[in-house]
Parts: C-alpha cells; sequence; structure tokens
C-alpha cells in the first residue's frame, strides 16, 4: 500500500514538474476497408506514426459511406465523437452547424493550403470563411472500366455515347457475356443514374442534380435518363443485389462481365490486385461531356481542449495535405492529389486522362459536383433522389412514374 502510494505520489510531482509535451493522439473513422482503400489510408496510418502520432482505427465498412455516416451519428449523440472523420461535401458545414466541427485554420495558413488547392474544391473545405476540413484527392465518378480481353475478343470499342454501350451490351449478351458488373445498393444505382444525367449535357445535371430545379427534374429528358436506367437494369447479372462494389469490380478483373461504371476507387482495386491499366483493364469517362468530382477529405470534431488528440488532429490536417501524402496515398486510391503543385509522372494512363479533363472541364465550367457521393447536395434532397432512383431501378416502375416521384420527393425534402 505504501510502496504504491509514494509512487503515485512521486509520478505526480514529475507529472507537475516537466512541461506538458503532447503526444498526438487521433481516433479515425473512416470506410476504406476493400483491398484498394485499405492500402491506402495505410498509407496516412504510417506516416502518422513515423510523425510520433497514436492511431486509432474505426473502420465502418460500407460503400459510399452510408454505414459510417450512421456510426458517427451514434457517436455524436452519445457525447463521444472521434477525433477524425472521413467527411465530405455539405455534410461538413452541415456538421459545423450542429457546433461540433474544429477549427482547422492555423494548420491550414501555416502550411498555405489556398496556394496550392483549386478554389472550387477549397470552397467545400471551409466553414463560414474558416477551414473545416483536410481534402484528401479528387475522384472522378463519370468513369466506365472495361476488361481488355473480353473487349477485344468481342470486337468492342469503350462505347462514348449510350447507345454505343447499349449496342455492345447487346452484342455480349448475344455471345453469353454479363455486359455491366453491379452491385444492387441504393448509392451504386445513384452513381449509373448520375452519369446518365450528365450523358444529357453538363447543364442538365446542374439544372437537376446541383440546382434542385423542378422543370428539369420533370422534363422529358429525365424520362430519358430512366429509360436508359431501365435498359441498363437488364445488363446486369441475376445476382446483382446487395453486391459490394469492389465485388462487382472483381467481376470485370476475372473475366465475368465486361464493364463496370464506377469512381475511380474501382482503379485501386485493379491496381491492388496487380492488373495493369491499357494492357489487363480500361479506363474512359461515360458518354457525354464534363467531370463529377467528389473529393475524399476529413474533419476534426471538438475535443473539449484535450491537448493530445488537438496535437493529433493538427498533425492529421498536415500530412493529409502534405504533398508526399498526397503523391503516395493517391497512386494506390485511384484518384488523383487535390494539390496542384503534385508531379503526375508516377501516375498512370488513367490518371492523365482524370488531371487533364479535369483542368479542361474546369474551363469550360463543367466540372461538377457528384451528387451520389455526397457533394452537391445536402442529405435530404440527395437521399430522396436516390430512393427513387432504386426503387425505379428494383422494380417495373415506368420512367413517367419515376419522374413524377422524383419531382414530388425533391419537393418535401426542401
Ligand atoms: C466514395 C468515397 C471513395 C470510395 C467509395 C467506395 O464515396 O469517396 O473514397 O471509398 O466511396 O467506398
Amino acid at each position: 500500500m505504501k510502496t504504491t502510494s509514494v509512487l503515485a505520489a512521486s509520478a505526480a510531482v514529475t507529472c507537475f514538474a516537466l512541461p506538458a509535451l503532447a503526444e498526438p493522439q487521433a481516433e479515425v473513422l473512416h470506410w476504406w476497408t476493400s483491398g484498394g482503400e485499405a492500402k491506402s489510408v495505410a498509407v496516412l496510418q504510417e506516416e502518422f506514426a513515423e510523425r510520433g502520432g497514436t492511431w486509432t482505427d474505426m473502420p465502418v465498412a460500407g460503400g459510399g459511406g452510408d454505414a459510417a455516416m450512421t456510426a458517427l451519428r451514434a457517436r455524436v449523440l452519445s457525447g463521444n465523437a472521434p477525433t477524425a472523420v472521413q467527411l465530405k461535401g455539405p455534410a461538413i458545414q452541415e456538421w459545423y452547424e450542429e457546433g461540433v466541427l474544429a477549427d482547422i485554420s492555423d494548420v491550414a495558413e501555416e502550411q498555405g493550403w489556398a496556394d496550392v488547392l483549386p478554389e472550387q474544391l477549397a470552397a467545400h473545405m471551409k466553414c463560414d470563411g474558416n477551414w473545416c476540413a483536410a481534402p484528401v484527392n479528387v475522384h472522378r465518378v463519370n468513369w466506365m472500366w472495361g476488361n481488355t480481353e473480353i473487349l477485344e475478343a468481342n470486337g468492342i470499342e469503350m462505347p462514348t455515347t449510350w447507345e454505343e454501350f447499349n449496342a455492345a451490351a447487346e452484342k455480349l449478351q448475344e455471345a453469353g457475356i454479363t455486359p455491366l458488373a453491379h452491385g444492387g445498393q441504393a448509392w451504386q444505382d445513384a452513381t449509373i443514374f448520375e452519369t446518365v444525367v450528365l450523358g444529357m449535357g453538363a447543364d442538365f445535371y446542374q439544372q437537376a442534380l446541383v440546382e434542385l430545379d423542378p422543370e428539369a427534374l420533370g422534363s422529358d429528358t429525365m424520362v430519358q435518363v430512366f429509360d436508359q436506367m431501365r435498359t441498363i437494369r437488364g445488363y446486369v447479372d441475376d445476382n446483382f443485389s446487395g453486391r459490394d462494389w469492389n465485388l462487382a469490380t472483381a467481376m470485370v478483373m476475372n473475366g465475368e462481365a465486361a464493364f463496370q461504371i464506377m469512381g475511380d476507387w474501382a482503379k485501386g482495386e485493379f491496381l491492388a490486385a496487380g492488373k495493369v491499366p491499357g494492357e489487363d483493364f480500361t479506363c474512359a469517362a461515360t458518354p457525354g461531356d464534363g467531370f463529377l468530382y467528389n473529393v475524399d477529405s476529413f474533419a476534426m470534431f471538438d475535443v473539449g481542449g484535450d491537448e493530445d488528440k488537438v496535437a493529433g488532429q493538427n498533425l492529421l490536417a498536415e500530412l493529409i495535405v502534405g504533398p508526399s501524402f498526397q503523391e503516395t496515398f493517391n497512386l494506390n486510391k485511384g484518384s488523383i492529389p487535390v494539390r496542384s503543385d503534385v508531379s503526375l509522372d508516377a501516375f498512370d494512363m488513367c490518371a492523365h486522362l482524370s488531371a487533364e479533363d479535369m483542368a479542361a472541364d474546369a474551363e469550360a465550367g463543367t466540372l461538377l459536383p457528384s451528387y451520389a457521393h455526397g457533394m452537391a447536395l445536402r442529405g435530404e434532397p440527395a437521399g430522396a433522389i436516390t430512393d427513387v432512383v432504386t426503387a425505379h431501378f428494383n422494380s417495373e416502375m415506368s420512367s413517367d412514374e419515376a419522374v413524377e416521384m422524383l419531382v414530388d420527393a425533391v419537393a418535401n425534402a426542401m
């Protein structure tokens, strides 16, 4: 007993005698659990540990992050928010309005973020003019991936219009090949839907899915979008329901399907499996002009002045936007760096195409936020649209009915 109290007393003395040196700590909530994703997030864990940080991992499986966001709400409601959270788009501002996000402007200013981040993308990281999130990458959503061997064997080129896509799909079906690898989860249906909307024109996309213009939502063009969704529904295999996106990517890899429509995190899967772009698989933008961006980012939650956690948040923010992490992480993730000063020499042809298109689309005013990946809209209207899209895709609902439902659902969600 006596020894214990002496030790406790001397520990207390030591503690008060030495100046407190914060030890960076972070509990990090994210949904990067697939092969390519896990490899990518490991880069951040390693850099954090090298700089003396202690990382507590809180992965919540589920593509697109729906399950992670449910877990986040539960943690915040119980007064125990994680230190750092994978959070993006308007959800950042929604959480800021709840008064639970930390201001990371000191790090951002010290590291000169304003000089190296494109303005349009940096705007997503600001809350009331202050920096409240750290951007990781630029994913492009409107990609189509193809199995080169299948395409060559069937004399098929990557389609540049939906008519060409439909013709290719029918040819493949006649040859007994599943045209499209798809996972029937609401966010994956929404991912295809937004590429079809974009295919009708970047202006139409902007009006319908960014501005939520009732005329665009209820237009004949939108009827055509749902017609194409119905056609696409005919090109997936019988077991598509509930399938994870990375398993759909594996179908393209293994020659079980010809195409997948998915953001370039799919490329992270191909690469993690040792597949080579241009040889084993190929990439092309989905039909139509424009670039749908999906910028992953991390927001820091208020930790009530806990010095170790604040040090962890500052270190994480610094590393995330740092040039070394931006290069290594994005080489694994399938995305491109969000910093404009990172060399793309080590990146592959799909990344180069992405960077070129992004620059051209920024110039043309057709660099647009992805609705399906939470960049364009707040939670309620986005959820309302996805509910209609997935209800239509998984039933015999007509295009006219879907359009009517869409207009009503959006009106009720505003
Ligand atoms: C996206 C996210 C990507 C990728 C994908 C599949 O929403 O931005 O980084 O992880 O989900 O989980």
